[in-house]
């Protein structure tokens, strides 16, 4: 059974690839650029350093996933709440280790003593949008065509869970 870590830096390039990918190929992430191994290191150290979780899913050597949490908004009235984000390699996908990587991350946000967790998910995506819905998560507003990519206009949903 995969268990559920804190990222380390020797997990970067992994978490690098899957990130990567869905940067690549899918409307989950509106970057248009790859990310690099240098922005991630960077990204790893400002969250870990803030006490924020990076999880990853591994088995054995293989890193399967990764999740974390960080800043909704970067002000002092928004601190219990935080922005999630969950990404597993396409080969390891329904195999319920997003569910796990997101009871993870509500694990933590309680035990940091935070109050809500919200998702901003590409309104298309029925994967995340169903993983959220088990899980807890309602929709709690949708912006219309605030994204573009890959030639089209995209809508957000948000999904909140009080923790
Ligand atoms: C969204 C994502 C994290 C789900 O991870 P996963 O490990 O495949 O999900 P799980 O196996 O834990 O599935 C949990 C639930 O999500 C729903 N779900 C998962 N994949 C689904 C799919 N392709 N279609 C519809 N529902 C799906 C189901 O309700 C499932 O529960 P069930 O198996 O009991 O029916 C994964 O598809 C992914 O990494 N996608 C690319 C990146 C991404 O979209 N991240 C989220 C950005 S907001």
């Amino acid at each position: 059974m995969p268990e559920i870590r804190d990222a380390t830096e020797a997990d970067l390039p992994a978490i690098l690839a899957i990130l990567n990918q869905a940067i690549r190929e899918t409307l989950a992430v509106w970057h248009t650029e790859e990310a690099t191994l240098e922005a991630r290191l960077s990204w790893l150290r400002e969250r870990q350093g803030r006490g924020l979780p990076v999880l990853v899913v591994a088995e054995g050597d293989t890193i399967l996933g990764f999740a974390s949490y960080g800043d909704f908004r970067p002000f002092a009235g928004y601190a219990q709440t935080v922005e999630h984000s969950i990404y597993v390699d396409p080969a390891a996908q329904g195999r319920g280790l997003g569910s796990a990587l997101l009871a993870a991350l509500l694990e933590r946000a309680r035990a940091a003593g935070l109050h809500v967790m919200v998702g901003a998910i590409e309104a298309g995506n029925t994967a995340s949008i169903a993983l959220h819905r088990k899980a807890g998560f309602v929709e709690a507003g949708r912006l219309g065509e605030v994204g573009r990519k890959f030639g089209r206009w995209l809508d957000l949903v948000f999904m909140t869970r009080t923790v």
